[in-house]
């Protein structure tokens, strides 16, 4: 059984393309694994959320992935910040991890640039608090997007020099988990690309069947098709796929026979595909409510992560101080 650790960001809701692309993978991958899902709240500080926000933020990411069917008897399911530990194996880390290296890194100068009046040093050691989130567990995989190959990479290669340095095979150099085929991407509304947090072009699975509807309405089409069988725009695609996911098969074949037969008529492809949404979404929505308002239920969810977390940390944390030389008198 192979070791997993993902961490959650902890700012924004979870849309639909979330839903399909990693996180039913998650659902699907703790049965398979020995998984471990955090709640990065220690990352999120590089943003300087308010107190509110921090908590809020959390709160919410995590009755979402609840609400979703993570479960916290199968997976550990924990806050970052619960577990001490990650920050220790953090400083440790950053003995050897060099600023130039860490300057260098695609994530830290897309920040920099983005935010010049705020480059703290936790953005520049980002890469390797995540290792050290990785690492703690001595992870063999880890499901990280396009966006993060570059963390991952810093990752095996501070674990690796952590063990050529103290010359031991202690930790393990973690790989991407491979989702294969089972990694759909989801289109957002505005008529190209995939679907992000952006106004308009979103559904999260928050939204109430009002704002569903409003959003799939006013999704981006174009005059219709003009010929018999004719390819389709990726807009109208969009549509397609977006109905692949939610929408019965019949459904599916009858709008698509009338595109091919020019008779579509893009308002009830709408009405369908948001009555579809809704449906799918409403039972997870409601479970996010009820979660939101059980803080007694999040509290024992926390608690529980936190010590199976910390139980595997400890381990880690012993032994690598162990490695480095810190002995009692
Ligand atoms: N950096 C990741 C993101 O932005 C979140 C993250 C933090 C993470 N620590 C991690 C992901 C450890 C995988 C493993 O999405």
């Amino acid at each position: 059984m192979e070791t997993v650790v993902s961490g959650i960001r902890s700012t924004g809701n979870l849309h639909l393309g979330n839903y399909f692309g990693a996180l039913k993978n998650f659902i699907r991958m703790q049965h398979e694994n020995n998984s471990f899902f955090f709640i990065a709240d220690y990352h999120s500080l590089t943003t300087h959320p308010t107190p509110g926000d921090l908590h809020g933020g959390v709160k919410q990411v995590l009755a979402e992935y609840l609400a979703c069917g993570l479960d916290p008897e199968v997976a550990t399911l924990y806050l970052q910040s619960d577990v001490p530990e990650v920050a220790e194996l953090y400083l440790l880390l950053n003995m050897n991890a060099y600023v130039g290296e860490l300057e260098r890194t695609t994530s830290f100068k897309d920040k920099v640039r983005k935010n010049p009046e705020n480059v703290n040093a936790g953005l520049l050691t980002y890469p390797v608090l995540m290792a050290a989130d990785i690492i703690i567990h001595n992870a063999s995989k880890v499901p990280v997007g396009k966006d993060q190959e570059q963390n991952l990479e810093m990752a095996r290669k501070f674990a690796r020099r952590f063990n050529n340095m103290y010359k031991v095979e202690y930790f393990t150099e973690p790989q991407p988990y491979n989702f294969g085929e089972a990694l759909i991407k989801i289109p957002g509304l505005d008529g190209t690309g995939k679907m992000g947090k952006s106004e308009g072009n979103g559904i999260f699975l928050v939204d109430d069947p009002k704002d569903i509807r409003k959003k799939v309405m006013r999704a981006v089409t174009d005059s219709g098709p003009t010929k018999m069988n004719s390819e389709m725009p990726e807009p109208i695609q969009n549509l397609f796929t977006l109905m692949d996911v939610v929408s019965e098969k019949n459904t599916i074949d009858f709008f698509k026979e009338k595109y091919g037969n020019c008779e579509i008529r893009y308002g009830d492809l709408k009405k369908q595909l948001a009555e579809d949404i809704i449906n799918f979404t409403s039972p997870i929505r409601e479970r996010i409510i009820d979660i939101s308002a059980n803080d007694e239920y999040l509290r024992k969810v926390a608690n529980l992560g936190a010590e199976k977390a910390r139980e595997s940390a400890s381990k880690t944390i012993k032994e690598a101080r162990k490695i480095i030389g810190f002995k009692p008198f």
